[in-house]
């Protein structure tokens, strides 16, 4: 892997192929190796990048961030990392997070791919789940959120027919220190809403949704395209929130159409 030096935080990367640079940005609580599939799929078509967010992954930091923050140092990353400007792909916290990017820093983006995620707040009961999820993490450790996570981003066929991607993911939660959970948790119920902000994107959209999102459900992805001005939407069958693994010939068709 590759690292970059920012602030007080070395930032790893995996990258592969060359050309037009395409950033992906993992979910919670996971790291870019929920991109492997894209980084081995698309490297024929793009410069692939997939980065490990700070406190995420190999990027070690115990540091309070927020989704703004963590945009405003991931335009940094690019600038540092001779990707700038690029196609920025996000998935989840990663689209909230890549989505702030887009709105704060639009010359940052020659394209936008938002995956299984939303333009929306979160509820009341969903900032007080944050809270609870924090704790969790806090009190009994990563493990206890991988138990809690792994049924809500996988569908059930994927989890009762896939062992080895289901082991993969596990050992992707659990590996996310719990400080960095409770962070991120934090910095997701309190991020702001961006739907406002969707008509004026210059830049075209692609949303991915997963057919079969449980923990997200595909309304608010669904919205997100259509408020856009140069919004598309992709439905990848089969898949729940993490289609870039759990269907990633379907996701990574999606991803090279875009960039033609
Ligand atoms: C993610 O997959 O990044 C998160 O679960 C999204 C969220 O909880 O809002």
């Amino acid at each position: 892997m590759k690292s970059i030096q920012l602030g007080n935080t070395q930032w790893y990367y995996e990258e592969k192929g060359t050309g037009k640079p395409l950033v992906l940005v993992h979910g919670f609580p996971m790291d870019h190796r929920i991109w492997k599939d894209q980084l081995e799929g698309l490297c024929g078509v793009y410069r692939v990048i997939a980065v490990d967010l700070k406190g995420f992954g190999k990027s070690r930091s115990s540091e309070a961030f927020t989704i703004d923050s963590m945009a405003d140092e991931l335009v940094a990353f690019m600038k540092a990392a001779n990707a700038y400007p690029c196609v920025l792909a996000g998935l989840s916290m990663g689209g909230y997070i890549a989505l702030s990017l887009a709105v704060r820093h639009p010359e940052a983006l020659t394209g936008l791919i938002i995956v299984s995620s939303k333009s929306e707040a979160d509820t009341p009961a969903g900032k007080e789940g944050r809270q609870k999820l924090a704790q969790l993490a806090q009190e009994k450790g990563s493990i206890a959120v991988a138990e809690q996570m792994l049924p809500r981003v996988l569908t059930e066929e994927t989890i009762k027919g896939n062992p080895e991607l289901v082991s993969k993911m596990r050992q992707i939660m659990e590996a996310c220190p719990a400080n960095t959970i409770a962070n991120a948790s934090f910095a997701m119920r309190e991020r702001a809403d961006r739907t406002a902000d969707l008509p004026g994107l210059k830049m075209p959209v692609l949303v991915v949704l997963g057919e079969r999102d449980s923990l997200l459900p595909g309304e608010g992805g669904r919205k997100l395209a259509e408020a856009c001005a140069h919004g598309r939407l992709v439905v990848v069958e089969g898949a729940g929130h993490v289609p870039c693994m759990e269907n990633p010939k379907a996701t990574n068709a999606a991803l090279a159409e875009f960039v033609r």
